[in-house]
Order: C-alpha cells, then structure tokens, then sequence
C-alpha cells in the first residue's frame, strides 16, 4: 500500500495563510490575491528512509509511471491515487562531472544536473507533466500560457498527449526558431503578441479567469510540485550526500522555488540533514530579482512579511538569453524566501560572461542554450569574490538543451554576436561579444592535402 500525502492549497501570505482544497481551480489567493504554495497537510510519510528505498526500487520497474522521473517520487506529490498522469517519461537527467568548467569557474570539480535533457530540451517538462494532470483532474478544455519559448514547447507536448487544446503566448521576434518550431510541431495554437514576456503573462492571467481555460504558468503551483522533484532525483544521485551549493539561472523564478521547496521537504523528511546554498544568476539587464539583494538587508525579511513594492519591476528587460528575458517575475516572494533561508546568493553576469560561459560548457560536450550558462559565468563569479570556496561541492542546474538556440551559437563561433541596447536594436561597433572560445567553421577546398594540412593547423 503507498503512502499518499494529504495537502492543499496554501496563501503564502503570513497575515492571510487561507487553505484551499486541492480541486480548487486557483492560481492566488481569493482572499488576498497572494500566491500559493501546496502545503502537506497530513503527516503520512513518516518513514522516510523507507521512501527512499521504494524510489530506487522503482528505478528497474517498467511500469509508466515508474519511468518516470516525476511520478517515481509521487509520495510527495499532491495527487491522490491513481490520477490521470500525463507523461512523457520526463526527469531521470543526467548529473555530469565537468572537468574544462571547473577549471574555468576556479573549482576542483563541478557537477552539471543537464535538464535539458527532458523530453522538450528543458527543465519545463518536470513541471508540465504534474500541471497538465492537474488540468484533466480538473476538466479543463483548454490550457495556456506565456513563454520565452520553453514553457511553450513543454506545454504544447503535454497539451498533445493528454488531447487537451492549447494556447501559447510568446513576444513576436523575440523566441528562439527552436522553440516556436516545436510548438508548431506539437499542434498548438501559436499567438504571437506585439510587447515582451511580462505582456503575454499579463494578458493569460486575463484569460486564466475563464471557466473552461487551465493557466499552467509557474504561478500555479502544481507546476512547482513537478518541478521540485529534480531536488530528490538530484539527491538520490549524490547518494544523499548535500552539495555546498547548487546553482540556477533566474527568470520568472519557478524553477528556484521549485529547488527550494524540493530541499526543505526533505530536511523536513529528515533525507537530509541541512539545505544546499541556493543561488539564482540573472543577466545583468534583465536582473530584478538581483536588484533587491544588492539594495535591501534581507536579514529583516527571514521572518515572512515580505513587502510587495521589493520588487521594481524592469520595463523593457533585454538579454539575449531570450529565455531569461524577464522584467516582473512572479514567483519572486516564494524564490527570494528559498534563496535567504538556505543562505544562497543572487548575482547577475554580463553578455560576454554567459556566452563565453556557454561555449566552456560546450567544451566539456555537454552544451546548453544560453540561459542555462548563467550558472557556470555565475559560479566562475561566486568563486571570485570569496562566496563558493573552491574545494567545495557544486551543482549548476542545466535547463535547456544546446539545440534550443543554434542561431546564438553559430554567430557566437562566427565572432557576429551583438549585445542588443535598451530598444532592442544593436550597434554593431560596441557592442559586439567579444567570442574568447569562438571556434568558426572554415571554408576548405575538396582535396585531401589541403584538408589534412587544415588539420594540422
Ligand atoms: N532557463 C531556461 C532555459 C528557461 O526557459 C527559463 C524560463 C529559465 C531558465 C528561468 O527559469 O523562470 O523558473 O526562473 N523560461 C520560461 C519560459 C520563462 O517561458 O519558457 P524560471
């Protein structure tokens, strides 16, 4: 018999703290209007060491939701038995040791949890396949959102899978051709709207408010009860051994509060004895969440009460880790809670710093898209100035796959890529990535002296 836990929707507000019922169809609070967080309301996991044993047993069952890397931990999730799960086989990524990034960051070593390799490229699926169960519990028709790209790709998949209508909303121009492809391709209704990302977020929370509309943004909170899984699965690999710090980019913050919370349950759980070190790396222009940390003590907010006017938003964010382009991230309450209880960091890097991060990562053979490499250029900067010590033990966390954004990786190897302005446009005399690890394709002429002779070169 499997141990379910009993939970409900939780107002991760300290005045308000209102309880919902898990069918509840919500994405803030009714009272207040904060956000919601999923909360264990029964105490039926008491033997964990036991969890943990039936985890790695299902590691060798062929049953469908044992392959997966999600529903394999589905003791934690807030599902009663036997839901209607959407899957793709998603989780079980890889954790590699990557020698040429740890000599570049200033470590002994450093380990790369590669979530670019779910079944869309990135670490969105985790999320996806508990949001999109959660729509067919609750007999939504349609479900939506806004994305830079990922999110989109990821939820048109599961949107397919599970024969449910899907709508997505991305900022025209500004997606990678990767992930508007698959989108296409996975037969979702494709809308492209003239404005950025924190727009099309604006405009499907307007439509999340329809009866038969299901919003799968990060801002619902089944998507993080997905996503906080990699936080087990990340454990399990490591032998329960905690890293001293474990390292993601930040954009709308889903995926660091996911971590977070994925680490608190299971200190909670008593699977581990501390929490990792949390720390999220934005891009320098489209850093708000960065901002705060260089500007407020954050001592003063451990507590709980969080005031809401912390967060100024950024108007016209601009990065070319499309992904990442964000101005008004809205899990920003439940991330910055994570990060100042686990004693993290919050910094930002430079265009250059993650492009030239981006290629070293391609160097050890692993590859990611821009986005992800915020974590190396971060962690390279963390060692720097004293934060991570060198010996210590270090996770980056990679979420997206190197063929999400080739365009970016091409013209970096060319030496032809340009940091935009703050209008979007370029000026192509200064501001050009100055490419340290470019390594451009070379036109040879069909003879095999003149190759052999490129060879050795
Ligand atoms: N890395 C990649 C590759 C992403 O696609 C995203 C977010 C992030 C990092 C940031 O994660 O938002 O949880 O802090 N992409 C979203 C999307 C916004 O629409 O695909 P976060």
């Amino acid at each position: 018999m499997e141990m379910l836990a009993l939970s409900a929707q939780v107002c991760i507000e300290p005045q308000c703290g209102a309880c919902f019922e898990l069918n509840e169809r919500l994405y803030t609070c009714s009272r207040c209007g904060g956000l919601l967080d999923i909360a264990r309301t029964g105490d039926s996991l008491d033997n964990a060491q036991n969890l943990a044993r039936i985890w790695e047993a299902r590691r060798t069952s062929s049953e469908l939701r044992d392959r997966s890397g999600v529903w394999r931990f589905r003791e934690l999730l807030p599902f009663a038995e036997d839901p209607p799960i959407v899957t793709l086989e998603e989780g079980n990524t890889p954790l590699h040791d990557a020698q040429r990034c740890a000599s570049y960051c200033g470590l002994d070593s450093l380990k790369l949890k590669h979530q670019g390799c779910n079944p869309t490229g990135s670490f969105k699926d985790t999320g996806m396949t508990a949001a999109v169960t959660q729509a067919l519990i609750l007999g939504a028709r349609t479900v939506v959102c806004a994305s830079t790209g990922n999110t989109a790709a990821s939820l048109a998949a599961y949107a397919a899978r599970a024969r449910l209508r899907c709508a997505i909303l991305i900022p025209k121009g500004q997606v990678s051709h990767a992930k508007v492809a698959q989108s296409l391709d996975y037969g979702a209704r494709v809308l492209e709207i003239e404005g950025n990302f924190d727009d099309c977020l604006g405009l499907v929370r307007q439509l999340g408010e329809e009866e038969s509309v299901y919003l799968v943004n990060s801002i619902n909170p089944f998507r993080i009860e997905g996503q906080k899984t990699v936080a087990v699965e990340l454990m399990e690999q490591l032998h329960w051994q905690v890293p001293d710090h474990v390292v993601v980019p930040g954009g709308n913050l889903g995926n660091s509060t996911a971590l977070g919370k994925g680490f608190s349950e299971l200190l909670d759980l008593g699977l581990i004895g501390r929490l990792p070190r949390l720390s999220v790396i934005q891009a320098a222009n489209a850093a708000p969440f960065a901002r705060i940390f260089e500007n407020v003590d954050l001592t003063e907010f451990a507590a709980g009460l969080i005031p809401n006017d912390l967060l100024q938003p950024i108007l016209h964010p601009q990065t070319l880790a499309s992904a990442i382009k964000i101005g008004v991230p809205i899990s920003w309450k439940k991330a910055l809670r994570a990060v100042i209880q686990s004693g993290g960091q919050v910094i930002t890097v430079t265009e250059n710093e993650i492009a030239d991060a981006k290629a070293i990562i391609g160097r050890d053979g692993i590859g990611c898209e821009p986005a992800s490499a915020t974590t190396v250029a971060g962690i390279k900067r963390l060692v720097a100035t004293g934060h991570i010590n060198p010996s210590a033990s270090v996770v980056a966390v990679l979420t997206g796959h190197v063929l999400k954004d080739t365009d970016y990786a091409i013209q970096y190897h060319r030496d032809n890529l340009f940091i935009p302005n703050r209008d979007g446009g370029v000026n192509k005399e200064t501001r050009r990535i100055n490419a340290t690890y470019s390594n451009a394709p070379r036109r040879v002429k069909a003879d095999r002296k003149t190759i052999l002779a490129e060879l050795d070169r």
